[in-house]
Parts: C-alpha cells; structure tokens; sequence
C-alpha cells in the first residue's frame, strides 16, 4: 500500500493535483445525477419485459438502494482517505486482497465504468432525439436505436396487431423503435440499424477528455449547476400537478415489484465511487475524498426520493415506461414545453455523467498498467496535457463501438450486477485490512466495523439477488473471460511477479514488499 501512494509522486507517471473538495462533490453528483434519473426512473416504476414495477412504491426502492450506498460509501470513505491512488476499488483490492482479486475488480469495473457509459450514451440519444421532436424535427429512426430493441419492439406491436386497442395503449418509444425496423435500408436482406447519437456524444467526450481535466473539471461543475436547477425545475413545475389518486395502489406488486425496481435503479446512485478515480488529482484527498463521498451521495439521495414522489404523483405509473419518463410526465399534461426543457436538462445531465465515467475508466486501466496487470504502454500520460490519453481514446472506442449496437435496459442491468460486486469486495476489503493491518493510519475511519461493511456486503447482494438471471449469466461470462487473461498475462507480467522472481534469484525468497 504505502509503495502505491509513493509511485502517484514520481516521475512522468504523475498526474496533476487540481481538484478542490467542492469540484470533487460536483465530480460525485455529475456522475451521479443522469440516465438513471431521468430514465431508468420510467421502467422501474412502470416493468418491462423481464421484470415487474414497483409503481409509486418506487420511492421506496430509492430508499432501500440509499441504505445499500451509504454503507458502501462509508467503506469507500475510508479507502479513497487512506490510499489516495487513482484506482478506486481496483487500487484497494490490491492493497487488501491482493493481485487476483485485484484483477478481477479491476476487470469487473469496466462494467460500472465503460459499460454503465454505453448505457449513459443511449439515454443521451434518446433525449437528443425527443428534443429534436420538440423542434418538430425527425432524427432518422433506423439510426437512433440499435437492432435488438427495434427487433423486440416489433415483436410486441406485431403481438397486438389484431386490438386496436392494446396498440393505441403501447408507448410511444416502443412504436417507434418498431418502425426503425420497417424504414431501416437492408443489407444482404438484414435491416441495418444503429444508434449513431450515441456514438458521436461518446467521441466528443473523448477528445474533451484527451486535452486535460482542468478544463473538463470546469466544465462539469458548469454542467452540474445546470442539472440540478433542471432537477428543481421539475420538481416546482411538476408538483402543481400531483394528483394524490395516482399514489394508490401504492404498490400494485408488492416487495417484488420494489425489489426488482431497486435493482434497477441502483443505477441512479452509481457515482459516488467514483470520485475515488480522481484521488490522484485531488489537492487534499485525505480530507475531500470522504467530504465529497458522503456529500454527493446524501444530495443525490434526497433529490431522488422527491422526485419518485412527484414524478408519481403526476402521471399514473404505469404510462411511465418510456425512454424518457420525465418528459412523458410533461408531455402526458399537454406542457411539450415543459417537456423540452427536461429533456435539455437530460442531455446535459446525461453528457456530464459521460464525462466523469470517461474520466474513471481511463484512470483505473492506468493504475493496473502502473501495477503491470496491463502492459506499460496503457499507464503513458501525454506530454502536453498530462492525461492518461491511450486509456481515454481506448475507453472511448469501447463505448462508442458498444453504444451504437446495444440495448439500454440489459447493459443498465450488466453495469448494476458489476458495481454491486465492486462495493461488496470493497467492504470486504475494509473488514481485512482492519485485522491485518490494525495500527494503519486511517485519516477516515469506517464507524462500526464490521458491521457497516457487513451491511454493505448483505444489502448489495440482496440488489444483485434481484436481478434477472440473465444478467447474472453474462456477469459470470465476463468473470470468465477476464481470468483467462490474466492467467495469460497479468499473471506472468505483473509487478508482484517481477519482485518475487528476484527476490527468488538472489536466493532470499522476500521479493514481495
Ligand atoms: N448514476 C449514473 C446515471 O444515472 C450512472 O446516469
């Protein structure tokens, strides 16, 4: 550990430190506030295909997935204070739990980082798209959505084909994504399909990203202050509208229904951790880092469970599963105008959201380069900018590649199963190191250990319980594939291998630090 925090101050590996604590909550809240919110909202309330909602009960899934964060966070808290290295969770496996499990973590967070963007990047087209409806424009349907989810929109529109009825009943996203599939040019008899906003807000961000984070940092504290007021917005203007029936039943499928949303919307909270990729680069991260943890956390926390219950209150839940629930409120009222202003709020919500993930994933690629899980070329940090560019243009290519041709609801789903992992080996992570490592200096202490990271370990493992066994199959698919590479790389490369092969040949056997 201590070898760690000593390479963050050497040489051309050294990022720079220029973030105060109040950038570092806007870093937490900018990740934090985006698709989930202004999304995933929709579905969790209303079901979908392979789940049910909690209707208006949604507002208690918001404060059952509060209660699982704010035990991870206190865990984070005291991690991100203590080594302040720009790895996040994969940093303190290392530390902890030594080189595999590192490696695992460190792989499993390019699902919360790289993959939760793919998803950020599909919410964003999807409002790009309804702000342009508001200027009466059409964006080309066959290439705002991917193939997968036009294909299953079609399926259910050609399953009620024959009632009038049932038709005029299914929402307006699912329509459309329908219609991609007819209008779509074909190739070799297959339609092609593809959702090109998303990949284009992706490339922007990278090249933001590529020129320093300074100048991104600013940007997203610009970008901050504009959602929240957005967020207000919707909360002053929507709370005219509340009608109290629409709060009953209250929960139309009871603790399934809550369950399932809280798994879902785990989604909205993901963010706080991540500032933890920011350490290097922060001017007092023994202080700021639990500061901004628990601060963006407890905002967020509290502007969410307002808005479930005014978003609730003003539409009925189940006309809330649209790509864009919060305009639909709106939209359902006749307000379009109110309607274009959230969906401006969702695209800059959304893109800040990008731009910190964006920040996260490079960062932590660079600290298993540093480690040397990853070959060295992968932890170079550009002359001029000092940014860690390969892993940003790598990052970059991955989302975009991924955000053209996926479905939003299943990578929300794969991005969730992946950080509730990460928090549950963190809280582990906590609990270890309190025994191994008792006199340690802790600037911020976890209170109640173990019993917070035990609470962190059964809370996140309950949210992953509930999610699809699908989900859980491709989680377990990419665990597999991520072992296999290390046992083929980082195994033979790494850092600790290099030290022990010494130590080994100078015959003392003490290679290892
Ligand atoms: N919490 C982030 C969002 O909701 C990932 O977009």
């Amino acid at each position: 550990m201590d070898r760690l925090v000593r390479e963050t101050a050497t040489g051309d590996r050294q990022l720079r430190r220029a973030l105060s604590a109040f950038q570092l909550t806007a870093l937490g809240v900018g990740a934090m506030i985006g698709a989930g919110i202004f999304a995933s909202v929709g579905s969790a309330a209303a079901g979908g295909s392979e789940h049910v909602g909690a209707g208006p009960a949604v507002t208690l899934s918001f404060v059952i997935v509060a209660v699982a964060c704010g035990f991870a966070a206190l865990c984070y808290a005291e991690f991100a204070a203590m080594v302040p290295v720009s790895g996040s969770a994969y940093t303190y496996a290392y530390a902890t739990l030594g080189e595999l499990v590192a490696w695992i973590i460190g792989w499993d967070l390019i699902l919360e980082y790289a993959v939760g963007n793919v998803a950020v990047a599909i919410s964003w087209s999807g409002y790009f798209q309804e702000l342009l409806r508001g200027f009466g424009l059409e964006w080309p349907l066959w290439l705002g959505t991917d193939w997968r989810s036009a294909q299953q929109a079609a399926a259910v529109v050609a399953a009620q084909a024959g009632d009038a009825g049932l038709l005029a009943a299914l929402d307006a996203t699912t329509l459309r994504n329908a219609q991609a599939l007819e209008l779509a040019p074909r190739w070799f008899g297959m339609p092609f399909v593809f959702n090109l906003p998303a990949v284009l807000v992706t490339v922007g961000i990278t090249w933001v990203l590529v020129r320093g984070i300074r100048e991104s940092a600013r940007f997203n504290t610009a970008m901050v202050v504009v959602k929240l007021l957005i967020i207000g917005f919707f909360l002053v203007v929507g709370a005219c509208y509340v009608r109290p029936e629409n709060w009953t039943p209250f929960a139309p499928n009871g603790l399934r229904g809550i369950s399932s949303a809280a798994a879902i919307i785990f989604f909205a909270y993901i963010g706080f951790d991540a500032i933890s990729t920011a350490s290097e680069e922060a001017r007092n991260p023994q202080r700021d880092m639990p500061v901004s943890i628990l601060a963006s956390l407890g905002v967020c926390t509290v502007l969410y469970v307002v808005v479930a219950v005014v978003l609730t209150g003003m539409a009925r839940w189940d006309t809330l599963g649209t790509a864009e629930p919060l305009a639909t409120a709106f939209t359902n009222l006749g307000m379009n105008w109110a309607a274009a202003v959230i969906s401006v709020g969702a695209l800059i919500a959304t893109t800040s959201v990008l731009l910190v993930f964006q920040v996260g994933q490079p960062r932590i690629f660079f600290s298993m380069a540093r480690d040397g899980l990853l070959p060295g070329w992968a932890a170079k940090v550009h002359p001029r900018f000092r940014t860690p560019h390969v892993t940003t243009i790598l990052t970059g290519v991955f989302v975009a590649a991924f955000s053209g041709i996926t479905n939003i609801n299943e990578m929300v789903e794969l991005t969730n199963i992946g950080t509730l992992f990460a928090f549950v080996l963190v809280a582990a992570g906590i609990i270890v190191l309190r025994r191994t490592e008792p006199d340690r200096q802790r600037p911020f202490r976890t209170p109640l250990v173990p019993w917070v990271p035990l609470g962190a370990i059964l809370t996140c493992g309950y949210l992953m319980c509930s999610l699809p066994a699908k989900t859980w199959w491709r989680f377990v698919l990419w665990l597999a594939i991520g072992l296999v590479i290390y046992l083929a790389y980082g195994f033979r490369r790494s850092r600790l291998a290099e030290r022990m092969d010494k130590g080994a040949a100078e015959g003392g056997g003490h290679g290892v630090e």
